[in-house]
């Protein structure tokens, strides 16, 4: 038993304009891309309610509603694969969402930033400590995934974390950077946070991606934020302002992560995924054979 709540909301910011994918992603959202035969934020859906999330909050945009079609019943979807004898395929789609789990969604009606997205979500969230997941940041995890690792660290500590992995240094202007200070039980915690420093100014190369456990009251920091910057909202301000108030860890997951909003990234996950699939691997290394050297 855990001193601590349990967490068990986790928004998904789904409303960014994933430009780096156009045109692919003019009328859908780039967590709607699949890898092999789910798309990204189904994966990450599943990483929350391993890690014991049962309500799901995704914040989107007006245009892009394929996320909630995805997450919805298909009454006639799931009688017609019944009635043409395909229980397995009815139960892929009936699984989407496990029973006992909820989900929710709010419109972020300008895509001012991740910190704005997330703030869209205050009124659903509450006071209670919640999880963010960033569904293009895709982890596949040898055992526990990366965000129960981070619950369960919640769970021993009461603290709040980000997920954080090295990235190489000359990239550090890619990443919010954060620097650590080890406490007695070699837990990291993170003493400051700076977003896309330039190499030769950035205080490390631990790499923010995109996983969070935070205290409610980062909504009350966004706000303020929100005020200071004219309308914008950064969620890295409001987390630096979190610090002076509450300690957070910086999580090194176990794992491998691919950075599927980049092209490169997400065709790597597309062959780390296949390669791990019974049916595909195979035929996938002889394809690669007969490619290399190409
Ligand atoms: P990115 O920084 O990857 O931005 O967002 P983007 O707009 O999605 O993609 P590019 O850079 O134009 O290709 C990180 C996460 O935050 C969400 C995105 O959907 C993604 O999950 N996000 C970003 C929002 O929900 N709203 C925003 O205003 C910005």
């Amino acid at each position: 038993m855990s001193d601590y709540p349990p967490i068990r909301k986790a928004v998904f910011p789904v409303a960014g304009l994933g430009t780096r994918f156009l045109p692919a992603t003019k009328s859908i959202p780039k967590e709607m891309l699949p890898i092999v035969d789910k798309p990204l934020i189904q994966y990450a859906v599943e990483e929350a309610v391993e890690a014991g999330v049962d309500t799901i909050i995704f914040v989107t945009n007006e245009k892009k509603r394929a996320i909630l079609e995805h997450f919805d019943l298909d009454e006639d979807l799931e009688s017609h694969l019944l009635e043409q004898g395909k229980p397995e395929l009815h139960q892929r789609i009936t699984d989407i969402i496990p029973a006992g789990v909820s989900w929710h969604y709010v419109i972020q009606e300008q895509a001012l930033g991740l910190g704005h997205a997330v703030w869209c979500a205050r009124d659903l969230v509450g006071e209670e400590p919640f999880a963010v997941l960033l569904a293009d940041d895709l982890i596949r995890s040898p055992k526990d995934g990366c965000l129960k690792q981070m619950v369960d660290e919640y769970l021993a500590t009461g603290a709040g974390s980000m997920a954080v992995e090295k990235v190489p240094a000359a990239m550090t202007d890619r990443y919010g950077i954060v620097s650590v200070k080890k406490d007695a039980t070699g837990r990291d915690y993170i003493q400051a946070i700076v977003e896309k420093p330039a190499p030769d100014v950035a205080p490390s190369n631990l790499g923010v991606v995109g996983r969070y456990i935070l205290p409610g009251e980062i909504f009350a920091l966004l706000e303020s934020v929100r005020a200071g910057a004219g309308g914008e909202i950064q969620l890295t301000d409001a987390i630096a302002a979190q610090l002076k108030s509450r300690p957070l860890l910086a999580h090194a997951f176990e794992g491998v992560r691919h950075d599927c909003g980049s092209r490169q990234g997400f065709i790597q996950a597309t062959v780390d995924y296949a390669l791990e699939h019974e049916e595909l691997r195979q035929e996938l290394l002889a394809y690669i054979e007969t490619v290399k050297g190409r």
